[in-house]
């Protein structure tokens, strides 16, 4: 083994490496981080969050042109022009993956372009267009991350039978879409083309979208998509799919059994989950232990079994979000220079960006009974909040669970316009370990959405006082 050159080298350039990279570089170390795409910014940045974020800003903007504008007395006309729309998309990552590669100027961090492998605990051998080159390191961290899973039986074309990446890049809109799955990016991406004038019918597993989060909110979420047009149909897996003539075929099974059925569509979107990425990574050969999933198995230290090599982000258990991936490798980071890095996972928020927004943190209602707490639930609806009320946002409400006995916060769960801003609040609240009461008796700024926070905090003793 060489004489260590470097301190850390972090594979893949995702949030949850880059943000990592900058730290450690922050603390003193010597970092290279690996990309085998020649752009940083990982999933998140270029076919992820910020893409999907893009485009279902402007598409909900042409969908409040056509259907909102008008009961605000503005007379006025909106025509597609999907190409523009795409253009502005792909400069929105290109401006951010720009800022990373300058934020990797800044720190002195270098950029190592190819595919990274780990040869052992201090060599990391990199592939790319200019060959390979091994890097000899005192620590690594991997942030591979993850990408689309597959349904059996259903093979990818990139045109009619797509996963989320190619949904971001579709060249027109498509006059059916068909999605499978009923999360995050099944409703997000669903969302941007019913705006932007598809047909589109959810197909789902379970008897429920978003599984997981708080039920009665996302009750609230459905019943407002469904009056956006959005169809759903649960208790149905997707088994085959093929392009025939001018379809796409779809055969359908009844999630208990049963009779097969075919359903027709322009376009497919299969949304059923990511899977960790490691190929092409040597981890098993280095000895890194993974679990049944294919995750990178790591302690409360983010190392993995073997001793100098860490891992963060998607690629090990937990759920897969950008900010949790960022998380994950500050925190990391700052145990190898010896500080307590420290990751809140209950405090960790999580967002649905239709409109309107799901946010949420903490505990749901039902997990909360199902491990026996005494809750206390307060909710307030954006119907009474003034200043939804001269946005023109009807849907919603803010709903707080609080410990039945010790008032603390234990989860919230907003429906509605910028719910996505609104959880910071009641993620801090949660962090600080915060009670109901603290919330109510904060001042609040009039005529504001958070106010709806506020008398939620309220409800929760009973007491809000604009309803
Ligand atoms: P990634 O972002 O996947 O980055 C991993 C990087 O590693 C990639 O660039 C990859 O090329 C590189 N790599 C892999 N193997 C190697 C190798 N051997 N050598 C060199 N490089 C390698 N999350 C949110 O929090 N909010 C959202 O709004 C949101 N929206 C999303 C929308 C969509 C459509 C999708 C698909 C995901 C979304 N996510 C969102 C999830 C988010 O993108 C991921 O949780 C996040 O990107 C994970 O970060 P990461 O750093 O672990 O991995
Ligand atoms: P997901 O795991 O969130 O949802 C997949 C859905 O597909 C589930 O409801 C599941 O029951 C269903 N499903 C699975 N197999 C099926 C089948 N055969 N037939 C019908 N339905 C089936 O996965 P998704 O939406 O693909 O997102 C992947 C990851 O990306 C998520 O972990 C999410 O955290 C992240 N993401 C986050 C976003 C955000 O934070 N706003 C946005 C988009 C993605």
């Amino acid at each position: 083994m060489s004489e260590p050159t470097i301190d850390l080298v972090v594979i893949g350039s995702g949030p949850g490496g880059y943000v990592a990279a900058i730290r450690a570089a922050q603390l003193g170390m010597k970092t290279a981080c690996v990309e085998k795409y020649p752009v940083p910014g990982g999933t998140c940045l270029n076919v992820g969050c910020i893409p999907s974020k893009a485009l279902l800003d402007s598409s909900e903007r042409f969908d409040f042109t056509r259907h909102g504008l008008a009961a605000h007395g503005v007379r006025a006309s909106a025509e597609l022009d999907l190409a523009t729309m795409m253009k502005r998309k792909d400069g929105v990552v290109r401006d951010l993956t720009r800022g990373v590669d300058s934020l990797f100027r800044k720190h002195g961090i270098e950029r190592v372009e190819g595919t990274g492998r780990i040869v052992n605990a201090g060599e990391v051998e990199v592939t790319g267009a200019k060959g390979t080159r091994t890097l000899a390191t005192r620590r690594i961290l991997v942030g591979t991350g993850s990408k689309p899973a597959a349904l059996p039986g259903i093979a990818f074309d990139g045109r009619r039978i797509v996963h989320s990446t190619d949904a971001l890049t579709l060249p027109e809109v498509p006059k059916r879409l068909l999605v499978i799955g009923a999360g995050a990016i099944g409703l997000e991406l669903g969302s941007v083309w019913r705006r932007l004038g598809s047909e589109v019918t959810v197909f789902e597993y379970l008897e429920r979208i978003l599984p997981g989060m708080d039920a009665g909110s996302v009750k609230l979420l459905q019943r407002a998509l469904e009056k956006q047009g959005m169809k759903f149909r649960f208790g149905v897996s997707a088994k085959s799919a093929r392009v025939e003539g001018g379809d796409v075929r779809v055969e359908v099974e009844p999630a208990a059994g049963g009779e097969r059925t075919v359903e027709t569509c322009d376009v497919l979107l299969v949304a059923v989950g990511r899977r960790p990425f490691t190929d092409g990574l040597g981890a098993a050969e280095a000895g890194i232990r993974m679990d049944a999933r294919g995750r990178i198995e790591v302690d409360d230290h983010w190392q993995t079994s073997v001793p100098g090599v860490f891992a963060i982000g998607d690629v090990i258990a937990g759920p897969m979000l950008a900010h949790k991936a960022e998380e994950e490798g500050i925190a990391c980071v700052e145990r190898m220079h010896g500080m307590p890095g420290h990751v809140s996972y209950p405090c960790i928020p999580s967002v649905v960006y239709t409109w309107p927004e799901l946010a949420s943190v903490g505990a749901s209602e039902e997990d909360a009974r199902e491990q026996g707490l005494g809750v206390a639930v307060g909710t307030f609806p954006f119907l009474a909040n003034g200043r939804a009320k001269a946005m023109g946002e009807r849907d919603g409400q803010v709903k707080i669970l609080a410990d039945a006995k010790t008032d603390r916060v234990l989860g919230a769960h907003i429906v509605g316009p910028r719910a996505s801003d609104l959880i910071a609040e009641l993620a801090f609240a949660m962090e600080m370990g915060a009670s109901a009461e603290d919330l109510a008796r904060s001042v609040h700024a009039h005529p504001t959405l958070p106010e709806a926070v506020k008398e939620a905090a309220l409800a929760v003793a009973g007491r809000a006082i604009h309803i």
